[in-house]
């Protein structure tokens, strides 16, 4: 059916959520809705959420949770739950939400249009949960396309079978599966038409691409993208470093366009925790893997994830991660408290750490990591980057706006994922400029276009 109106999404979560929302905006759009930013405005609302933690899904519901009085004077409105906490909780987020009037799971986008009738033609509460060992793709519509056009995402696969223990994401996403490589060549090469310039693909863990189905490996598809004109940059994430490849590390080197940083999540720096979380590795093994990235890539930028506070942490555990944070010096860190999933193992693991000593072992963390990013940061004042530029300055960050009032400014990110503020002068959106660093701040840089 064709239908009138606005449709607003609101996306929490990874960016493989972010890639997610794009397709659903699309899908409604093919249904007749214009996508709006004024939430006001809408007729349809879609929810797409995420349940990685706990704070991140109470988001969910406290969003979808005011619609009750807006649909009491707007009766019309479509209210949907999408992504990762509506497969998690099926018709039971009806409990919570009484008025809501679509859950559509992970796996469910390709009936999302009939859902949307279903409700349309007077049912109520639908639930679609299905799994589907297959991934929904459709050929990007750029004009669902939000502000930045010149970088973006492209999920390559979908779901997980690693099964960490602190982790819901394989009982959300369902098991791992990957896209035939013609179709994502395809759509990264439709987006370099449309000016696309870096494309970041999307995995849980990229590096087992294709294994499942014997196509080709993660590394040659990345030779095969690095071959595809007007793409200047490609990122990846996520690599889990219990299958990052020699091959992946030289890939890094070898390929122009593959960026010289990775994102190697850690989660923790003691042996202990590592076995019960169920990741794969030890410390030790990690530690050369940085040293072979470190070898083979002198200048890579480094990045990882850690959770503080997972089950049975004791304040040695928690050193053995400070330590390792001292020994990598990352570029830059995600960290988080340690969330109890009920769906995930850990939740029934014993000696659960208080809410408070988590804060407080995060917080250490994050004030350790903070010199290192600095650190780094400042090493790059005097050299000159290449920058691809993003947008405009957005305000808060760094007292920037402070410093330089009445200056217009723009940002872009160098190939190790530097965030650079610049004036804006003779700078476009899309444009790659080289720009002399000059001054450094915990988040980002600030320096001026060479030559202008
Ligand atoms: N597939 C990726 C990460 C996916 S989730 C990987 O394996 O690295 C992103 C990050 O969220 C994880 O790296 C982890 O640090 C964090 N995370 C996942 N589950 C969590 C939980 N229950 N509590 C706190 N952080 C969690
Ligand atoms: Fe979660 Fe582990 Fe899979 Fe990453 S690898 S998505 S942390 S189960
Ligand atoms: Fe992403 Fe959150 Fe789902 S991190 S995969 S949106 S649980």
């Amino acid at each position: 059916m064709k239908y009138n109106g606005y449709a607003y999404i609101y996306t929490i979560g990874c960016q493989m959520n972010v890639y997610d929302s794009e397709k659903l905006a699309s899908i409604l759009t093919s249904y007749g809705f214009e996508k709006t930013n004024d939430m006001d405005k809408a007729d349809i609302v879609v929810c797409n959420t995420c349940s990685i933690r706990h704070k991140a899904e109470e988001k969910a519901f406290s969003f979808l949770g005011r619609f009750a009085k807006i649909k009491k004077r707007k009766p019309h409105l479509i209210t949907v739950m999408a992504g990762c906490v509506a497969q998690q909780e099926g018709k039971k987020a009806f409990d919570r939400i009484p008025h809501l009037d679509i859950v559509l799971g992970t796996q469910a986008f390709s009936r999302f249009g009939q859902s949307i009738d279903a409700v349309k033609s007077g049912k109520q509460r639908v639930v679609d949960t299905k799994d589907s060992q297959m991934i929904y793709e459709s050929l990007p519509d750029t004009s669902c396309f939000d502000e930045n056009k010149t970088s973006r995402f492209v999920t390559i696969m979908q779901g997980c079978d690693n099964f960490c223990t602190y982790c819901v994401v394989p009982y959300v996403r369902g098991r791992e599966r990957s896209r035939k490589p013609e179709s994502i060549i395809e759509e990264i090469s439709l987006l370099a038409k449309a000016g696309v310039k870096e494309v970041t693909l999307l995995g849980q863990n990229v590096n087992s691409y294709g294994q499942k189905e014997d196509q080709i490996s993660f590394v040659q598809l990345l030779a095969k993208i690095n071959k595809i004109n007007g793409i200047h940059r490609i990122r990846f994430a996520t690599s889990h470093p219990k299958d990052l490849s020699m091959d992946l590390v030289y890939a890094i080197r070898d390929l122009d366009k593959v960026c010289n940083h990775l994102h190697l999540p850690v989660q923790s720096g003691s042996n202990k925790i590592l076995k019960k979380m169920n990741r794969g590795y030890t410390r030790e093994k990690y530690m050369d893997r940085i040293l072979d990235l470190k070898k083979q890539c002198p200048d890579i930028a480094l990045s990882t994830d850690i959770i503080v506070g997972f089950p049975s942490e004791t304040n040695e555990d928690f050193n053995d991660t400070m330590n390792l944070l001292r020994e990598i010096e990352f570029d830059s860190i995600y960290a988080f408290a340690y969330s109890d999933r009920s769906s995930a193992p850990a939740a029934k693991f014993s000696e659960q750490i208080d809410e408070k000593e988590k804060r407080e072992r995060l917080n250490t963390l994050l004030q350790l990591q903070e010199h290192y990013t600095e650190k780094k940061n400042k090493k790059l004042i005097g050299k000159t980057l290449e920058v691809l530029v993003e947008g405009k300055s957005i305000k808060k960050r760094d007292g920037f706006k402070q410093i330089r009032k009445n200056l217009e400014q723009m940002v872009g990110r160098s190939e190790s994922n530097k965030i650079v503020h610049f004036p804006s002068e003779h700078v476009t959106i899309s444009d790659i400029i080289k720009i002399k660093i000059e001054e450094a701040y915990p988040h980002s840089l600030w320096g001026h276009p060479v030559g202008a």
